[in-house]
C-alpha cells in the first residue's frame, strides 16, 4: 500500500512538472507516507512551485523541518538540529523547484511529520505545513521475492523493494553462478538479482537461497527448492 502511494506521488511529480507552467500558487508534491527500513536510507521525492509574478528569485534558501527543528537545509544560515546532523541532505536543487532530500541511517524516532519551508529573501517565506511527509519506520525487513526456472540451466531471480536508490541492498546467493543486478523505479525502487548456472545432479532437491543485505545491521533471506523438471 505504501509502495503504491510512493508510486502515485512520483507520477504526480512527473505530471506537475509537465503541467505547472508559470507558477500562480504555492504548490508541493510529496508522498504523504513512506515506509522505510530502520538503519537504511530514504530518498524523499519532492517538487514545488511558487507564485512567480514575473520574478525569478535566484537564491532561495530552503529547509525541511519537524516542528521548529530543521532536519535538512541547503543554507548554513539555517542550522540542522543535532539529531539529524550528518544524516540528512537536500539532494534536489531548490532553485530548480526540486526539494528532494535524503535521510541516512534512519531511526525509529524519525517518524516526522516533516515539511518544507522556502525563504525568498526580502520578499516572503512559505511553509508547506499541510503537505507533510511521514516516515513509517519498520524494523524487520520483508523477505525477498524469488522465482526459479529450471531447464538445462537454472535461472533464479531475487527481488526487493526499497526506498534507498543511492545505496540499494546487496544481494548474494548460496550457489555460485553468473549474476546480474539491476535497480529501477517501478513501485518504489526494485532491485533484482538474477543468477544463472548449469545444475549438477547434487544441486537438486536442495534449497537455493538469496540473502539481502540492506545495511550493516539488517539482512533478509529467501529460499526456493531446486526441483528437477520432469520430462
Ligand atoms: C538455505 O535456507 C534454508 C531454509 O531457510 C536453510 O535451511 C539452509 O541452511 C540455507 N542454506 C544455505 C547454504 O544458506
Ligand atoms: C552487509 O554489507 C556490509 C557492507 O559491505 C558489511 O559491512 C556487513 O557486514 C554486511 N552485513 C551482513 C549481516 O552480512
Amino acid at each position: 500500500m505504501m509502495d503504491l502511494k510512493l508510486w502515485l506521488s512520483i507520477l504526480i511529480v512527473c505530471e506537475m512538472a509537465e503541467s505547472m507552467g508559470p507558477g500562480q500558487n504555492w504548490l508541493i508534491s510529496v508522498p504523504p507516507v513512506i515506509s522505510v527500513l530502520e538503519s537504511s536510507c530514504v530518498v524523499i521525492p519532492c517538487m514545488y512551485d511558487y507564485p512567480k509574478k514575473g520574478h525569478l528569485w535566484k537564491k532561495r534558501p530552503g529547509y525541511w523541518r519537524r516542528g521548529d527543528d530543521i532536519v535538512a537545509s541547503n543554507n548554513p544560515k539555517f542550522k540542522v538540529t543535532q539529531e539529524f546532523k550528518g544524516r540528512s541532505k537536500i539532494t534536489g536543487i531548490i532553485e530548480r523547484s526540486i526539494c528532494t532530500w535524503q535521510l541516512n541511517d534512519v531511526r525509529v524516532t524519525d517518524a516526522g511529520p516533516f515539511y518544507l519551508t522556502i525563504e525568498i529573501p526580502r520578499f516572503t517565506s512559505y511553509t508547506f505545513s499541510k503537505d507533510t511527509v511521514a516516515l513509517n519506520v519498520f524494523q524487520v525487513p520483508e523477505p525477498p521475492v524469488m522465482t526459479i526456472e529450471v531447464s538445462n540451466k537454472v535461472t533464479a531471480t531475487c527481488k526487493v523493494t526499497h526506498v534507498c536508490p543511492t545505496s540499494p541492498p546487496k544481494i548474494s546467493w548460496s550457489h555460485p553462478g553468473i549474476t546480474t543486478t539491476t535497480t529501477k523505479l517501478t513501485k518504489a525502487w526494485l532491485t533484482t538479482s538474477t543468477l544463472t548456472f548449469t545444475p549438477e545432479e547434487a544441486d537438486f532437491n536442495k534449497p537455493l537461497n538469496c540473502t539481502v543485505n540492506f545495511s550493516d545491521k539488517k539482512t533478509a533471506e529467501g529460499s526456493v527448492l531446486l526441483v528437477k523438471k520432469s520430462t
